[in-house]
């Protein structure tokens, strides 16, 4: 575990970057710093690796001082990963992975070995080994940085605003990429973040750092979002702090009903029975095709080219309560629609029904809350 105390980096022209910071930042999970532009989360990083030096308090790395140890020790039990990956230009993608392994003394051929099974880790194609960083995307660079921070198996990763340069698309690929990486390796990782949704995604403890390197609160994202601990924390989350909150509740509880579901060649009988003003058409394949009304439907005769749109569907048990509501809100008859990972619809779920389960949610929640606060 990393322990920071009351650690203080003053630089030499007066400017407090980190004010007394303290943090116990756990082993084997993703702890996010997050705050504004210069609020201190690069100097923080930085010194957990010594390429910064506190001007006061302690780091402890296992219980040990971080400045008894030689750095480069240190640095070796650490990957590092920063914005835009800073790869070597002028080396292949195998040659920059197997930079630290070929500093370690590693001989060429296991290195190299070792760097294309890294590849194959965080996806990157096997094909692209031989290429300079230049002839990659912003997110196969990234990629690349990671798999080169991850080298030499260090237990601990510094990333330091890795995703921040990349489209919202491949960020969210990165981001799913790096969830799914830490499930596998359980790495001790210090994530910087500006944004809080990245933070809130990610983060198993967010610390939320304000101007003057000061902390404002540290707790696990679901704390954060219900209970802020000032106004600038509540302010730092945004007005839509409690629709972002439900993206932290599963969609798995959700009673789903196939009732209004009919077949394109349905018959009279199966428009006529379902009890609701709407009904939702699939195609031969169980897939969804629209919403319609009850009287615009003729057994026979259902045109899929008259059909409602059906918005965007939701996997339950995949997907969050934020994207079930997203769904019904989107859908023209506020039922959202939800399939399996093949796209068949598995059932329908009303607005009000998903408003039921966002409340249950929230009860639980509270009710684990007292929980733990009960001796
Ligand atoms: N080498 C330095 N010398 C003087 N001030 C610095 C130096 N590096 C950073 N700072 C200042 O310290 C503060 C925190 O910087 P930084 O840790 O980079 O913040 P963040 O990563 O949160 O944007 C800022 O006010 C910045 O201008
Ligand atoms: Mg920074």
């Amino acid at each position: 575990m990393i322990r920071m105390d009351s650690v203080t980096k003053r630089y030499p022209d007066g400017t407090v970057a980190v004010d007394r910071l303290s943090l116990e930042i756990p082993d084997r999970a993703i702890t996010v710093l997050v705050g504004p532009s210069g609020c201190g989360k690069t100097t923080t990083l930085r010194m957990i690796n010594r390429m910064v030096e506190p001007s006061a308090g302690t780091i402890l790395l296992d219980g040990e001082d971080i400045q008894r140890q030689p750095v480069t020790t240190l640095r070796r039990s650490m990957g590092y990963v920063i914005q835009n990956a800073g790869l070597f230009q002028h080396r292949t993608i195998v040659d920059n992975i197997a930079t630290v392994p070929r500093m370690l003394g590693w001989g060429r051929q296991r290195a190299r070995a070792r760097a294309v099974e890294l590849m194959e880790r965080v996806g990157l194609d096997a094909g692209l080994a031989k290429r300079y960083p230049y002839q990659l995307s912003g997110g196969q660079q990234q990629r690349v940085g990671v798999a080169r921070a991850l080298a030499a198996d260090p237990p601990v990763l510094l990333m330091d605003e890795p995703f921040s340069a990349v489209d919202p698309v491949v960020r969210k690929g990165l981001q799913d990429e790096l969830l799914r990486l830490q499930d596998e390796l359980g790495k001790t990782i210090v994530f910087v973040t500006h944004d809080i949704d990245e933070a809130v995604k990610i983060g198993t403890k967010v610390a939320v750092l304000r101007a003057g390197g000061r902390l404002a609160q540290f707790a696990p994202p679901a704390e954060l979002l219900s209970d802020p601990a000032d106004a600038f924390v509540e302010d730092f989350l945004g007005a839509d702090r409690g629709i972002r909150r439900l993206s932290l509740f599963s969609s798995r509880s959700l009673e789903l009903t196939t009732d209004p579901v009919i077949p394109l060649d349905a018959t009279a009988e199966q428009i006529g029975a379902p009890d609701t003003p709407h009904l939702l058409v699939t195609d031969a394949e169980g897939r969804p095709l629209g919403w319609s009304e009850r009287r615009e439907l003729t057994a026979g005769d259902i045109r899929p080219g008259r059909l409602l749109p059906y918005g965007r569907p939701f996997v339950p048990g995949t997907d969050s309560l934020r994207a079930a509501l997203d769904c019904a809100v989107l859908s023209p008859t506020g039922w959202a629609v939800a399939v399996d990972a093949d796209g068949r619809v598995t059932g329908v779920v009303s607005q009000q029904a998903i408003g039921a389960a966002i409340r249950a949610a929230h009860a639980e929640r509270r009710a684990e809350a007292e929980v733990e606060v009960a001796p």
